[in-house]
C-alpha cells in the first residue's frame, strides 16, 4: 500500500508545489523510494516545474470522469523512480462536469483510484483553496503535509485549515505529518509569535527543518528540474534534504491517525 500525503494550505505562495516537488524528488533520488507526484491544481505549476507542457498532457480529469485509465496518464520525469500525474485546466470545477456532477460521493473517487497503484509514496499537490480538489486529496490521503510561510495571514490561515481538516478527518481519518515553513528568515522579528501560533494549532507538528529563501528554487523550475539537479550545493537542496528525512521518519512511525490536531476552538472563537 502506498503512503499517500496531501500537501496543503489555504493559500497560494506557501511553497506547496515546490515542497511536493522537492520532497518527492529527494525521496526518489536519495532514499530510493518509488514516488508518484500528483498535480491536482488546475494551474499545473508542478507539471511545468517538471518540464511538461500541461496543454500536451492528460490529467486526472478524464480519469475521474471514467474516460481514461489512471496508469495511462502517468508520465516519467528526469528523476529516476519519480513519476508524475500531470494537471491541466480541465481540473477546474471538474466536480460540476460530466458524471461527477451527479455523483454525491464524487470526492471519494480519487481515493479509490489511488488504491489501484503501486508506489511507495504518493504526494498530492493541491490548489490554494479548500475546494473539491483539496477535499478529495485529503480524503485520499493518510497524511497531510501543511505548508506555511512566516507571515501573519499565512499563520492565521492555519486555524481555518485545522478546522476544515478536523471535519474531514472525522469521516476519513488522516494525520498531520507536519508543518513546513518556507521563506524562513532566521532573524525575522515575529518568528517567536508565528511559532507559538503554529504550536497551538498543530501541536508538536512543526518540522525542525525550515526552508530558507533561495532564488535557486524558481530558477530550477525554469529548467523543469529539482534543485538537486540544477544546484545540488544550494541552501534549498540542503534544506529540502533535511526536511525529507523528517517526513520519512514521521510517516513510517506515526500510528495515531488523529495526531496533530490542536484542541477544538471553543464556540464563538473567530477562525479568521
Ligand atoms: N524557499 C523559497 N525561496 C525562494 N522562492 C521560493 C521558495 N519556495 C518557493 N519559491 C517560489 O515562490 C513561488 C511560489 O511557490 P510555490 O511552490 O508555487 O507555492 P504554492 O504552490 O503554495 O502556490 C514560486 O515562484 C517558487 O518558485
Ligand atoms: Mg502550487
Amino acid at each position: 500500500m502506498s503512503k499517500i500525503i496531501a500537501v496543503s494550505s489555504f493559500k497560494g505562495g506557501t511553497a506547496k508545489t515546490s515542497t511536493a516537488l522537492h520532497v518527492g524528488a529527494a525521496l526518489a533520488l536519495f532514499h530510493k523510494k518509488k514516488v508518484l507526484l500528483i498535480d491536482f491544481d488546475a494551474q499545473a505549476n508542478l507539471t511545468t516545474g517538471l518540464g511538461y507542457d500541461p496543454d500536451r498532457q492528460d490529467s486526472l480529469a478524464p480519469v475521474l470522469q471514467g474516460k481514461k485509465k489512471i496508469q495511462d496518464v502517468i508520465v516519467k520525469t528526469g528523476v529516476k523512480n519519480l513519476h508524475l500525474l500531470p494537471a491541466d485546466t480541465w481540473l477546474e470545477r471538474i466536480e460540476v462536469t460530466g458524471v461527477l456532477a451527479a455523483d454525491r460521493y464524487s470526492h471519494e473517487r480519487l481515493k479509490a483510484l489511488l488504491k489501484t497503484l503501486s508506489y511507495e509514496i504518493i504526494l498530492i499537490d493541491t490548489p490554494p483553496s479548500l475546494c473539491w480538489l483539496t477535499e478529495s486529496a485529503l480524503i485520499a490521503a493518510e497524511h497531510s503535509l501543511i505548508c506555511a510561510t512566516p507571515e501573519f495571514y499565512s499563520v492565521k490561515g492555519l486555524q481555518r485549515l485545522s478546522h476544515f481538516m478536523k471535519n474531514i478527518a472525522e469521516r476519513h481519518p488522516f494525520s498531520i505529518v507536519g508543518v513546513a515553513l518556507s521563506f524562513w528568515n532566521e532573524r525575522g522579528k515575529s518568528n517567536q509569535a508565528f511559532l507559538e501560533v503554529i504550536e497551538e494549532t498543530f501541536p508538536e507538528r512543526l518540522f525542525q527543518s525550515k526552508i530558507r529563501r533561495d532564488i535557486r528554487i524558481s530558477e530550477a523550475s525554469v529548467f523543469g528540474k529539482p534543485v538537486f539537479k540544477t544546484a545540488p550545493k544550494s541552501r534549498a537542496a540542503h534544506d529540502y534534504l533535511s526536511l525529507t528525512k523528517e517526513v520519512l521518519a514521521r510517516i513510517y512511525t506515526q500510528v495515531d491517525s488523529r495526531i496533530g490536531f490542536g484542541p477544538r476552538p471553543s464556540p464563538g472563537v473567530v477562525l479568521s
